[in-house]
């Protein structure tokens, strides 16, 4: 069942029923001011960082579902209503909310009136936009009321959700014309306040919300919509809100278009107030105001951002057989990176803000799916990740995006952490040709008297691997790899102690993690990843030490097959007692997901690599995804720490956990195997499961981090309850790597060093695809031709009408357009 359509020519997703299977949201901004924006008007605004400036309140699992928000109230004669249908959720005539590029339209009707909100956050803006267009397209004259309304967080959104003793008494306001100012602690350690405005006179405001909604009544009753007047309430501790108040008459056929701004300011401190010394200094805020004050200002602005995105995905552009993944990777496979790039793992409506700021893997990985979109604020990303490590090229595994600092609270000691950035600068160096970033001066620990090029970074981070191995000569899992709940130093009894930042007893004296427990998929990860420093140090003619780091690898590979071959596939680690996770011989978890993939993609063996998909494809692959592990455990081992903490068929305990899912979908790929790997594709990128949303549950054009695998509600007696679930949309790895497969391993279009490689592995049913890519300052218009209906080889190459050796299109940067016929077979 679906609860809506694309809408690929405008690139939006249209929403035709407010009462989706969950809240499906959007996100607005791309630079400083994110908003958070449900298809009923939920969510929030924040500046930079949800947890430490956060604009506006939320309420997260909540009951009902989804409150707080920026709503509109329209009482008609006695009729409440939103335009996006909730909170008061009045039966609307018709109703239908489009999520866009950066943009919301929301669209209800009730009795003849109809009210558009088109919300967005312009281009180089720190405000959030909000149209109304009010048109009453009736007979007969219409006299309403309209109120605004947001509520203010005092800036700290974890302090604002616990400290009441102080925030009950620090709220403060201000209020000039139509113009609401949010302005808690400005006058003293704070500065930086919010507004809220509308371009038009009002009738009346509220900024204290207890007047405004009253303390016994909620955002579906508001009791000064419900008496259809504002009471010029003034806010003075308690909670600060926004809420604007406007009589409107309308004739038959007549439209009237209001334009309301939520903004932020910043101010230097000597001119943050008028002369008088307590007065908000305003002139930047109005100058702000006026930038979109009319509609004329409005439709620019979102003209604008339009520009923006046809540009960003001009970029990288096909056309396949398949229409949705041509939807996936046109539009919102590429708007998820950007996401993601942007927030990492912070906020979204399963994400609340507040506990996780960038994770050093996270955004390492994210980088992969965005580097192409904006190469230079990829640079800048990957030197603000690689500042938080430390000189032995460990690093924080988080830090927050305001301050730039590690987070001390959890430290570090992640055993994958440092090879994503391996990773991540060869992306960028693969996407740019940019080979300076690797001279450029980056602090450790952000200590900038420490700094050192980021050559040496990346060569910290091998060697963070090599210096740091087990018995079998594989890496240490140390608190946890990639998968944060494979924690194999724990041992936790004690409910509350964090599986991850706890120091078992146990290993305290040896640095706090076991020094036997090894990880088999930091093994992979490590030859996976290891021949790019390798690339990059013979690039630099530095050809002892690629060959010094060439030979770490070809041990690595030895020792995975003399350690961690497992007959069928390769184990996923040895526990802290040195017995095998993830062997046949196990009771439960005999396979995971986690090492295969990398272990196919480092050619550590053939045989290995056909055995180990067809084990894949046997015990992994439902039609929902691959399932993490098989199989699911069903008791609490405590020597594996979180992961079996969790019900089977959820999570990292055997749920489709997506993100993994593509490390396969690129092994099959690679491994030649174009149509297992479009099988497992199909099986999770949203648009092919549109069709089952209401069993699927979240956005059906956005990828979640888990799906339920097929071992849920097996130990309540329910085998496959909630099994094809979504949970914990939009932020996740899965969307830059959903990206890296398709693109780069099945659509085969990938950046590389030396040129741009095109290698497909697609289905053999298909006659071919064309791309368009711009790289490096020329433009590739590429058409693939499969007349032997293969799923990989290249047969010939021609650029221009000229047969090329290879499949490596060479960097022109001369601005032309080149055309590319591949043939394949
Ligand atoms: C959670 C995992 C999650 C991870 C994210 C863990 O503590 O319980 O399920 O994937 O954190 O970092
Ligand atoms: C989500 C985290 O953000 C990511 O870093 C981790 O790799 C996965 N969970 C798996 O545990």
């Amino acid at each position: 069942m679906k609860f809506g359509y694309f809408d690929d020519s405008n690139r939006e997703y249209v929403i035709t029923t407010p009462r989706t299977p969950y809240p499906w949201i959007n996100y607005l901004g791309t630079q400083g001011f994110f908003s958070l924006i449900s298809n009923t008007a939920g969510g929030y605004s924040f500046y930079k960082d949800a947890r430490l400036r956060r604009i506006t309140r939320y309420r997260y699992n909540n009951v009902p579902i989804d409150m707080g928000g920026r709503y509109f109230y329209i009482n008609d004669n006695g009729t409440i209503w939103n335009p996006g249908w909730s909170p008061v959720k009045t039966e609307l005539d018709s109703y239908e909310c489009r999520h866009g590029m950066g943009y919301t339209i929301i669209k209800g009707k009730k009795n003849d009136l109809s009210a558009e909100v088109t919300f967005f956050v312009p281009q180089d803006y720190d405000g959030e936009v909000q149209q109304v267009v009010l048109k009453n397209e009736g007979s007969n004259e219409k006299t309403f009321s309209l109120f605004s309304f947001a509520e203010w967080c005092l800036w700290d959104a974890q302090d604002d959700c616990t400290n009441f003793q102080r925030n009950f008494s620090t709220g403060r306001v201000e209020v000039k014309d139509s113009t609401i100012y949010h302005k808690t602690e400005y006058r003293d350690r704070r500065d930086h306040f919010a507004f809220y405005t509308v371009n038009d006179t009002i009738d009346g405001y509220d900024t204290d919300r207890d007047s405004f909604i009253g303390l016994y009544n909620g955002f579906h009753n508001p009791q000064a919509v419900e008496a259809g007047k504002a009471n010029n309430s003034f806010a003075d501790g308690w909670s600060p809100v926004a809420s604007h108040y406007k009589k409107i008459t309308l004739a038959p056929g007549e439209t009237k278009t209001l334009v309301f701004i939520l903004g932020y300011v910043e101010m230097p401190v000597d001119k943050k107030f008028e002369a008088d010394g307590k007065t908000i200094n305003k002139e930047k805020a109005l100058a702000m105001i006026e930038q979109y004050n009319t509609p004329e200002k409005v439709a620019a602005g979102l003209a604008g951002l339009k520009a923006y995105w046809d540009k960003l995905l001009g970029i990288l552009s096909v056309d396949t057989p398949d229409d949705k993944v041509n939807r996936m990777v046109n539009i919102w496979n590429q708007y998820q990176c950007m996401v993601t790039f942007n927030l990492s793992r912070s906020a979204s409506y399963f994400e609340s803000g507040i506990g996780r700021g960038m994770g050093f893997r996270d955004s390492n990985q994210d980088v992969l799916g965005f580097v192409h979109q904006i190469p230079d604020r990829a640079r800048e990303r990957i030197i603000d990740i690689a500042s938080t490590q430390f000189p032995d090229g460990g690093c924080y595994h988080q830090y927050q995006p305001l301050t730039k600092k590690g987070n001390a609270d959890i430290g570090g000691d992640f055993s994958d952490d440092p090879l994503w950035l391996i990773l991540s600068v060869s992306a960028y160096i693969k996407e740019t040709g940019d080979w300076s970033i690797l001279d450029e001066m980056v602090p450790y620990d952000n200590d900038m008297s420490i700094a050192q090029p980021m050559l040496e970074h990346l060569k910290v981070s091998f060697y963070h691997i090599v210096n740091n191995l087990g018995p079998h000569g594989l890496p240490l899992a140390m608190r946890a790899d990639w998968n944060d709940c494979v924690n194999l130093s724990c041992f936790s009894d004690t409910p509350g102690e964090s599986f991850q930042t706890y120091t078992n007893p146990k290993f305290a004296a040896e640095g706090g993690y076991s020094k036997i427990a090894e990880s088999v998929m930091v093994a992979t990860l490590f030859t996976y990843t290891g021949p790019n420093y390798v690339s990059i140090l013979k690039h630099l003619g530095k050809d002892d030490e690629a060959a010094k780091a060439q030979a770490e690898i070809d041990k690595m590979k030895k020792n995975i097959m003399d350690s961690a071959w497992d007959g069928n596939w390769f184990l996923r680690a040895y526990d802290a007692n040195g017995e095998k996770m993830g062997s046949k011989e196990c009771e439960e978890g005999q396979i995971f997901i986690e090492p295969q993939g990398f272990a196919i993609m480092s050619d550590i063996d053939a045989d290995a690599t056909k055995k180990t998909l067809a084990a894949i494809d046997e015990r992994l692959n439902t039609k929902h995804g691959l399932v993490l592990n098989n199989p699911a455990f069903t008791k609490y081992y405590i020597q594996y720490g979180e992961i079996s903490t969790y019900p089977g068929g959820y999570k990292e305990n055997a749920g489709i956990f997506t993100h993994n899912n593509a490390w396969i979908i690129c092994a099959a790929a690679y491994a030649g195997e174009g149509d297992q790997a479009f099988k497992y594709y199909s099986e999770i990128a949203p648009a092919f499961t549109e069709e089952t949303s209401d069993l699927h549950k979240t956005e059906p054009y956005v990828y979640g981090q888990m799906i339920g695998g097929k071992d849920a509600g097996a130990d309540i007696g329910q085998t496959g309850k909630n099994f094809g679930q979504g949970k914990n949309s939009w932020l996740t790895g899965t969307a830059a790597w959903n990206m890296v497969a398709i693109s780069q391993y099945i659509l085969g279009i990938a950046a590389d060093f030396d040129g741009l490689r095109i290698d497909p592995s697609i289905p053999a049913a298909w006659d071919g695809l064309k791309a368009k890519r711009e790289f490096r300052g020329a433009t590739y218009d590429i058409k693939v031709s499969n007349p032997n209906h293969v799923c990989k080889g290249v047969k010939s190459v021609t650029v221009d009408g000229n047969a090329i050796e290879g499949n490596i299109l060479p960097a022109f940067g001369d601005g032309k357009t080149h055309s590319v016929e591949v043939v394949m077979g």
